[in-house]
């Protein structure tokens, strides 16, 4: 069954609680945190605060991206925030082994993920480690970017890596996912949607994420 992770990088701060609520009760699996720095990426969003804020207020497992440099030095923070599973770019961590462990002795799952332009084989040394493997389908730094087709080449290669090998990990797609483009990255491998723009940007919250569900099932 295919997990749909709504990012609340789109969504009403001014009432966040409300918004997590809404996707939960529209049937969301998971809750997607973008961390950006304006660093690694060129916008500022949220940081550990935040996501300690959004564990008081739902169970839903919390999947934190990591757009940020130097992120070694941020993982207790977000693992003491109450992060389930954090995804880590393979541009900003040059130790790549060394901070997947980091993330697995604190009791969190593993997540790799790199930029579109960077060749999928950087991976490789690491595929049977992680638990998910996040493939960008946008530059990471903003919701409501278009989806970049080559993404699907990118699902299909690692979901034939996957089975060739007998790895374990998930994968994960993110970036201008909607009722259009999620039943393609679907039938290309993928187990997880990230959702930003097409969830948040309706008025009606929990019908979106069930329109998107109905899709994939229907
Ligand atoms: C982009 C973020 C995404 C983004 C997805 O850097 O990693 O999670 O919020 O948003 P949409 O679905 O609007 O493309
Ligand atoms: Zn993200």
């Amino acid at each position: 069954m295919v997990k749909i992770a709504p990012s609340i990088l789109n969504a009403d701060f001014s009432c966040l609680g409300e918004q997590i609520r809404s996707v939960e009760q529209g049937g969301a699996d998971w809750i997607h945190l973008d961390i950006m720095d304006g660093h690694f990426v060129p916008n500022i969003t949220i940081g550990p605060m935040v996501v300690q804020a959004v564990r008081r207020v739902t169970r839903l497992p919390l999947d934190v991206h990591l757009m940020i440099s130097d992120a070694d030095r941020y993982i207790d923070d977000f693992h003491q925030a109450g992060a389930d599973l954090i995804t880590v770019h393979v541009e900003a961590c040059p130790h790549l082994w060394r901070t997947l462990e980091t993330i697995r002795e604190r009791g969190c799952k593993t997540g790799i993920t790199l930029n579109p332009a960077t060749p999928l084989t950087v991976l490789q040394p690491v595929l049977h480690l992680v638990d998910l493997v996040l493939i960008m389908s946008v530059e990471p730094g903003f919701g409501g970017q278009k989806f970049i087709p080559d993404s699907l080449h990118r699902i299909k290669q690692l979901s034939s890596w996957r089975r060739e090998h007998k790895y374990k990990y998930l994968i994960e797609v993110d970036g201008g996912i909607d009722i259009n483009t999620a039943p393609q990255v679907v039938a290309a491998g993928a187990d997880v949607l990230v959702i930003g723009k097409a969830i948040f940007s309706q008025a009606d919250i929990p019908a979106a994420v069930q329109a998107i569900r109905n899709k994939l099932i229907g």
